[in-house]
């Protein structure tokens, strides 16, 4: 396929984002519409409300990123859009928009698994690996640790069996009176803390396991957070985030690292949400110490976007080539 431009869709959950890619993963324009503000008030995604506004503004988002790229409609000659895992109505938004325009242009389309897009997130920027690797993805719904082997089949070897990391980070951070999702303003308040001062469960710590718990951690957590709500100052609760996320930075890391040896590989790639997350970005060094190669995207690229599809239907195609 002569390929030039790619417009990628992403609608699974409660963004609605829109972006445009060069043949090589290079980002032209990337749009995000996001509606977190809205469930700040609920604490959570209402999923009707997240359909209807990805219908609302889907189109003119989709106008907007095509205007600022600066390419001309008839440049475009591939569409990615994900389909699988999210919310239902809200898959169908981006699906439905993408299959239209795909027949309109009379233009291919590859739909992308969203977990697929957060492993690819940063294909087409320096370092990221060739051969194959293991793959952590830690969001808002997913812990889960992949094999991806060299043809980019790629395995699920352990997962969470309860909240997903990102989800813990919300949950607890509401109870000390977050905006959701907190994930981003404990990292912002951890910043001060001190990391060894409470200390926290870990599930499966001396296991062979590849799998996740972070129920356990979120119990004690609120224990932790009711017996002290009246006596929690300031710099309580910056040691209480950096404490949280120091344990939850660790459990990822520790079994990240079990899985690769496990594989036999020193190349691991870390995706979603939560590896925007400072201190994961911080102790990954150690892995780096180690010899292992670890590839994080940029933070922007961590949490939900379209290019994320867009690069890993490029790596398809990439791949689809060799
Ligand atoms: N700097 C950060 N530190 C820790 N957690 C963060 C940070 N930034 C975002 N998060 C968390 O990342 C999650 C959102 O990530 P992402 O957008 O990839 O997830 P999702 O789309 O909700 O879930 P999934 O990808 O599993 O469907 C939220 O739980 C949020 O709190
Ligand atoms: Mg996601």
């Amino acid at each position: 396929m002569n390929l030039k431009y790619i417009l990628a869709i992403e609608s699974s959950c409660d963004d609605c984002a829109v972006a445009i890619l060069d043949t090589r993963g290079k980002i032209l324009s990337d749009q995000i519409y996001s509606q977190i503000e809205l469930y700040s008030q609920f604490g959570g995604i209402v999923p009707e409300i997240a359909s209807r506004l990805h219908l609302e503004k889907i189109a003119f988002l989709i106008k907007k990123t095509i205007n600022d790229s600066n390419i001309k409609l008839s440049e475009i000659n591939l569409v990615a859009v994900t389909d699988q895992p999210g919310l239902i109505g809200s898959l169908l938004i981006g699906v439905q928009f993408a299959k239209g325009f795909s027949q309109g242009l009379q233009i291919p389309l590859i739909k992308i698994n969203h977990i697929e897009g957060h492993l690819f997130a940063g294909y087409g920027e320096l370092d990221f690996p060739t051969t194959a690797f293991i793959g952590l993805i830690a969001s808002g719904g997913h812990s889960s640790i992949y094999y991806c082997n060299s043809n980019d089949e790629i395995e699920l070897l352990g997962q969470t069996r309860d909240d997903a990391a990102g989800e813990a980070l919300d949950k607890i951070g509401r109870l000390l009176g977050f905006n959701y999702p907190a994930g981003i303003e404990i990292d912002r308040c951890a910043q001060f803390g001190n990391p060894y001062r409470f200390h926290f469960p870990i599930a499966f710590k001396s296991e062979d396991s590849l799998e996740f718990s972070f129920s356990g951690l979120k119990t004690a957590a609120k224990d932790m957070i009711e017996q002290n709500r009246t006596r929690f100052n300031n710099q309580d609760i910056a040691d209480f985030c950096a404490s949280l996320q120091f344990i939850i930075s660790k459990t990822l890391l520790t079994k990240a690292k079990l899985a690769c040896e496990k594989y036999n590989t020193k190349t691991l790639v870390i995706g979603g949400g939560v590896a925007a997350n400072s201190r994961l970005r911080l102790d990954v060094k150690q892995l780096t110490e180690m010899g292992f190669s670890v590839y994080i995207p940029p933070k922007l690229q961590c949490t939900d976007n379209a290019s994320m599809i867009g690069r890993a239907a490029i790596r398809r195609l990439d791949k689809s080539k060799i």
